[in-house]
């Protein structure tokens, strides 16, 4: 199938790369030329686990080009959206400035008979709005919203191997033509058993919105027990492993700890709250508001602890931050705890010292102020306190025996409860969780 994906993002870039990948011949889109110059040249714009070998190999087969030039994807059968909804800047509703541009862009482009299936995350009502500008007569084109649900991290497993498929279509025949199109396009998911459901276009948005509240909710549930757990001295991390073996409730997203960021939940779970406020609902879902600050409470908690291992002030006091990226296994500083409770720690004068395995340069450009050290023993080296925020396996696999001969004062933080509090304090370390004796 002829596939062009508009927006070489993170998603847009995965999905091209990953449709290529299943056979089909995509063209993928973007505005950035330099983001454009990276990937023809096959070089990944962003980490992101295997996409490197898949990018050479789509290239390599001829089955994936990437340009700036939207008339390259005139031709196409099916043509994804998958540009950016940013938070808009002073507010909490979703910017969707890209997603307006990007489907006119390709309206003007698109053939006769071709589909439009938007991917980008949306406040509920896009799709329709955006049907409305189709045109109303004739052989037309066509509009699905079919949501991503891809981790940062595990993005090129997620696509191609998705835990479920879910197509918003119009009602009728053209909305079955229009499923059975993607089913084409997903057909080795769709041949394994992918469950796939078949839907309006308000619920795929919502689907997509209320999956991510979903999880940023269990993860404050998590951290508010955790806050709990702390003045009970009670331990987080039994009671999550407790309450986990409940098949209803499930283990995974109960880490508590610095808490979420990214470029997704943090501002979808705010856009979600803003676009029920328009509706007329904002009391109904006025409780993520609170999941936002429970959140944003887990990156001063770390400060706070910091401060108190200190003895009441960080001023001047050499602190090695371990991980910048809001998870590990990228290199995505968006909205990074880590990052940011780097900078709380700058801003009271602390001596910070930041490393990750892969998210330093994009840290750097967003703050020059602080200092960036590559290698971990040498970021370890005269630390006065050692703040783990961002659980990277070479963190986790720290000898704490040989980790005491570097630093100057053996005093750990442990802000996403990675490490074995037992086996660091045996080594002489003074040990801090999160919500753990
Ligand atoms: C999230 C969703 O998990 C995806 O399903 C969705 O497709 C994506 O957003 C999106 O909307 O594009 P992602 O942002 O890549 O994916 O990251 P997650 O793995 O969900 O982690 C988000 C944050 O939660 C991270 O900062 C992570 O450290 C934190 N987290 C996760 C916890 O603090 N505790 C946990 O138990 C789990």
């Amino acid at each position: 199938m002829k596939i062009s994906v508009i927006g070489c993002g993170y998603l847009g870039a995965v999905h091209a790369v990953a449709m290529a990948e299943l056979g089909h011949d995509v063209v993928g889109v973007d505005v950035d030329a330099d983001r454009i110059a990276l990937l023809a040249d096959g070089k990944a714009p962003f980490f992101e686990p295997e996409l490197d070998q898949l990018l050479e190999r789509g290239l390599a087969s001829g089955r994936l080009q990437f340009t700036t030039s939207p008339t390259s994807a005139a031709d196409a059968d099916v043509h994804f959206l998958a540009v950016g909804t940013p938070q808009k800047p002073g507010a909490h509703a979703a910017d969707l400035t890209y997603v307006d541009a990007a489907f006119a862009t390709i309206l003007g482009v698109a053939k006769s008979g071709s589909l439009i299936v938007g991917k980008s995350t949306v406040p509920v009502g896009t799709a329709q709005r955006l049907a409305a500008q189709l045109p109303a007569h004739g052989e037309t084109v066509s509009l699905a919203w079919n949501p991503e649900f891809l981790r940062e991290g595990f993005a090129i497993k997620d696509t191609l191997e998705p835990d479920r498929l879910v197509y918003g279509v119009v009602a009728g025949d053209q909305g079955r033509e229009d499923a059975e199109r993607l089913d084409a396009v997903y057909h080795a998911a769709i041949s394994t058993g992918t469950p796939r459901i078949v839907t309006d276009y308000a619920t795929s948005e919502l689907v997509k919105v209320s999956a991510n509240a979903f999880l940023a909710t269990k993860i404050s549930f998590i951290n508010a027990i955790s806050e709990i757990a702390d003045v009970a001295g009670a331990d987080i991390t039994a009671l999550a492993d407790a309450i986990g073996q409940d098949a209803r409730i499930g283990r995974r997203f109960l880490n508590a700890g610095v808490g979420f960021g990214g470029g997704c939940l943090p501002k979808d779970i705010r856009a979600f709250a803003a676009r029920a406020e328009e509706l007329g609902k904002g009391s109904s879902l006025a409780f993520l508001n609170e999941v936002d600050a429970i959140n944003l409470r887990q990156r001063q908690r770390v400060v706070d602890l910091a401060v108190e291992a200190l003895g009441g002030s960080v001023n001047e006091r050499r602190i090695v931050i371990l991980g910048v990226s809001f998870k590990p296994n990228s290199d995505d500083v968006r909205d990074s705890p880590a990052l940011d409770v780097a900078v709380q720690l700058k801003g009271l004068g602390a001596d910070v010292v930041a490393t990750d395995p892969e998210g330093i340069e994009n840290a750097r450009r967003r703050h020059p102020q602080l200092s960036y050290v590559p290698s971990l023993r040498d970021a370890l080296r005269d630390a006065e306190l050692v703040v783990l925020v961002t659980e990277w396996q070479e963190y986790r696999d720290i000898d704490p025996r040989d980790a005491s001969s570097l630093v100057a004062r053996p005093h750990i933080i442990d802000g996403r409860n990675a490490l074995d509090p037992v086996r660091w304090r045996a080594s002489g370390w003074t040990y801090r969780g999160m919500g753990r004796p």
